[in-house]
């Protein structure tokens, strides 16, 4: 005889899966909603928040996800509530959520730069808000991002399975031993798909400009730059730099441009470059305890 089930097939769906609203439906919102749908989250356990009209309708229509006007009723519908507006609109979001009756039981992550965990408290003005903070980077579109996690002991301990359920299914998670290295993993990672398409895009223009065909260019460096990728993860215990080291032969083609490199301090513009992106992110930084 077949056991009936107690519960209809949703019912088990909304059991396993928590429910999530974004409040933002910008850049780094959608990338998540789209990874996340692609990997077949459920769409009826995802919310889309914003005053904008257009783009959580858009949000909307193109996933199949539910939106609202109001941040306070998307929100109440949460059991996560992700925060990813601009540092600057997270007071006022704060504001707007912090009378949600059961707030204590939602947990919050914020993707926000640069406000950190006890400003976003006090803008809640709850100290016992469950809150997190996660740094994703847009390749958490096709499921292949660079998430940076961090959250409180406390939290960390009850939350860490659900907060790694989410982000495992949109890119790789590594959890940060203090919140300020969620400056460095933005410089790292979240600005660092930019430097890569930087670099692509100079050797796509230099490929043209020294004869390679204009219809092939692009894939030419793409699959270059995958080839690379691909290598370093085979051979995983190799540093970068041998793995440069083994492609190069004394006095050859690759020996020539490296050395340009090299003439021209390469390494010292990443450097540099990379500093910025973290000087950057400490100046947009607020902490209310030293404001
Ligand atoms: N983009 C990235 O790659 C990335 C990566 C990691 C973290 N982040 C962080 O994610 C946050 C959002 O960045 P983003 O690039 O996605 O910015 P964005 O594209 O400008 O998106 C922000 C969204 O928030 C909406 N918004 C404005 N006021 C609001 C309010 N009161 N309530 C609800 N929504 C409101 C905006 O609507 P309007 O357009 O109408 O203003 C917009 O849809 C930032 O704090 C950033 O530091 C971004």
């Amino acid at each position: 005889m077949k056991i009936k089930n107690n519960f209809s097939k949703k019912e088990n769906i909304m059991k396993i899966f928590k429910k999530i609203t974004f409040i933002g439906s910008g850049k780094i919102a959608e990338s998540m909603i789209i990874g996340l749908i692609n990997s077949k989250y459920p769409s009826d356990c995802i919310f889309v928040c914003s005053p904008d009209e257009k783009s959580r309708s858009a949000i909307s229509e193109r996933y199949l996800v539910k939106n609202f006007k109001e941040n306070l009723i998307g929100s109440n519908i949460g059991e996560i509530i992700v925060l990813a507006v601009k540092p600057n609109i997270i007071p006022i979001v704060c504001e707007e959520i912090k009378n949600l009756t059961n707030i204590e039981n939602k947990l919050i992550i914020s993707v926000a730069a640069g406000i950190n965990i006890n400003s976003i408290k006090k803008y809640l003005n709850n100290k016992k808000a469950l809150i997190a903070r996660a740094m994703p980077n847009t390749p958490v579109l096709v499921r292949e991002g660079v998430i940076g996690l961090y959250a409180k002991k406390d939290i960390r301990t009850i939350h860490e399975k659900t907060i790694e359920q989410i982000f495992n299914r949109i890119g790789k998670i590594f959890w940060l031993s203090q919140e300020k290295e969620i400056n460095y993993i933005i410089s790292a990672s979240s600005s660092a798909t930019a430097y890569f398409f930087l670099m692509m895009d100079a050797m796509k223009n230099t490929a043209e400009n020294i004869g390679i065909n204009k219809s092939y260019s692009r894939e030419v460096i793409l699959q270059t730059a995958k080839g690379a990728i691909v290598l370093a993860e085979h051979f995983s215990e190799i540093s970068f730099n041998t793995l440069k080291k083994h492609i190069t032969s004394k006095k050859g083609t690759t020996e020539a441009a490296l050395n340009s490199f090299k003439k021209n301090n390469f390494r010292k513009i990443v450097e540099i470059s990379m500093k910025a992106a973290v000087s950057r992110a400490k100046e947009i930084s607020i902490d209310v305890d030293k404001v």
